[in-house]
């Protein structure tokens, strides 16, 4: 993957305490995913309509990110139109600009029990079993071999949901149960020898009450998938991180690091900071920003098991959020600033905690 083993890390810091994996500061004009290599780790992005991309937006893909993540194009919302057709042209384009581009690529995501489309909600529970299997076959078929890893469950747990066990609610677990979780791991495995196969779960950096009431359950949930045996290799937190919540980083660190212990590698997958509950201020805006990215990851980057880190997108200008903003009619003067670089694609403040961060990387036994 990117030449440093799990081995070599903790061979650094046993010989010479805290392995510096940074090696030392930035320069300045190197590319994160540069940077991240001398941490031993891969950086990146989400990223989306590769067809509609400019060139501006192109080149900072292509200079800054080692991986690459399909923000919607693998999800089964966009695959499926209808029960019939499987459109792969997002996808197919999103792996021929990472093949190009010398990148690696994460698929996202093959199950999730969000965003499904009317027309599998209204298949009944047997039909929609043969459907999960067979979306399985059809999707991890194209694409095997030919991904760092999949995020083959996306989110499993949404206690609000009131479901039995805190489970989102869906097609998928209204068909199966739990147990579709451990069924889509052993199909994917079946076919893809190479992907990484990840459990991809939101909020349990947060100490806010959706951190607490999630992280307990995923800790069981991985634990019987691999008492059971099921074909996890990396767990997935998502970091989308609201600073008016409440965190405690190093906790969070300790509750990812109980997954490496379990030999599973730690993702950071969908990393960016919401900055609705900042000044208006836009200077001051990023400095936060830059802050709460610089003080997350010193933290989980302690952990050696941790191989990836990615951000939603790469520029403010492609944010989620800035969708969720618009839709909400929110006052365009305070429209989101949660990435990396900026609507021109310049490197804000965020730049250089992220590298900070990098360079700094001590990863402990
Ligand atoms: O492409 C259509 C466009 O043609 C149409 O005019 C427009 C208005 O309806 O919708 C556009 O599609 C939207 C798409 O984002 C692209 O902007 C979909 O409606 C909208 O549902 C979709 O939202 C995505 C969301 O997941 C739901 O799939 C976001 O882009 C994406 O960033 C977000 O990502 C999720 C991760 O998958 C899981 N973790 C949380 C994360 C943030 O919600």
């Amino acid at each position: 993957m990117n030449g440093i083993s799990r081995r070599d890390v903790i061979a650094g810091a046993a010989a010479g305490g805290a392995a510096l994996l940074g090696a030392g500061p930035a320069q300045a004009s190197e590319a994160l995913s540069t940077l991240a290599a001398r941490a031993g780790l891969l950086f990146g992005g989400a990223i989306d309509n590769v067809a509609r991309l400019d060139p501006g937006m192109t080149r900072l893909f292509a200079q800054q990110a080692g991986i690459l993540v399909t923000e919607n194009a693998l999800k089964f919302d966009y695959l499926r139109p209808d029960a019939e057709r499987f459109e792969f042209g997002g996808a197919d384009a999103i792996a021929a600009f990472a093949k190009a581009n010398g990148q690696q690529l994460r698929g996202h995501t093959l199950i999730w029990n969000d965003n499904a489309p009317d027309w599998l909600k209204r298949r009944p529970g047997r039909e929609v079993e043969r459907i999960f299997d067979a979306h399985i076959d059809r999707v991890v078929e194209r694409y095997a071999g030919r991904l760092h890893s999949w995020d083959v469950v996306n989110e499993p747990f949404w206690p609000m949901h009131g479901k039995p066990g805190g489970y989102r609610d869906g097609p998928w677990l209204s068909a199966m149960g739990p147990s579709y979780i451990a069924r889509a791991f052993r199909r994917v495995a079946a076919i893809d020898k190479t992907a990484r196969l990840t459990l991809n779960e939101a909020f349990c950096e947060t100490n806010h009450e959706w951190g607490q009431g999630i992280r307990p359950r995923l800790r069981d949930l991985v634990a019987k998938l691999q008492d059971d045996g099921a074909p996890l290799h990396a767990v997935g937190f998502q970091a989308h991180l609201l600073p008016h919540w409440p965190y405690d980083d190093s906790a969070f660190a300790a509750y990812a690091e109980s997954f490496a212990a379990r030999g599973l590698d730690i993702y950071i997958t969908e990393l960016d900071v919401n900055d609705e509950a900042y000044p208006a201020n836009v200077a001051e805006r990023d400095r936060r920003v830059a802050k709460r990215y610089g003080d997350f990851l010193r933290a989980v980057l302690a952990i050696a098991a941790v191989r990836i880190v990615m951000t939603w997108q790469l520029s403010d200008r492609a944010s989620w959020l800035r969708d969720i903003y618009r839709r909400a009619g929110k006052p365009a003067e305070k429209l989101p600033r949660p990435l990396p670089f900026d609507d021109a694609l310049k490197p804000k403040a965020a730049v250089e905690a992220i590298a900070a961060a990098f360079a700094a990387r001590r990863v402990t036994p």
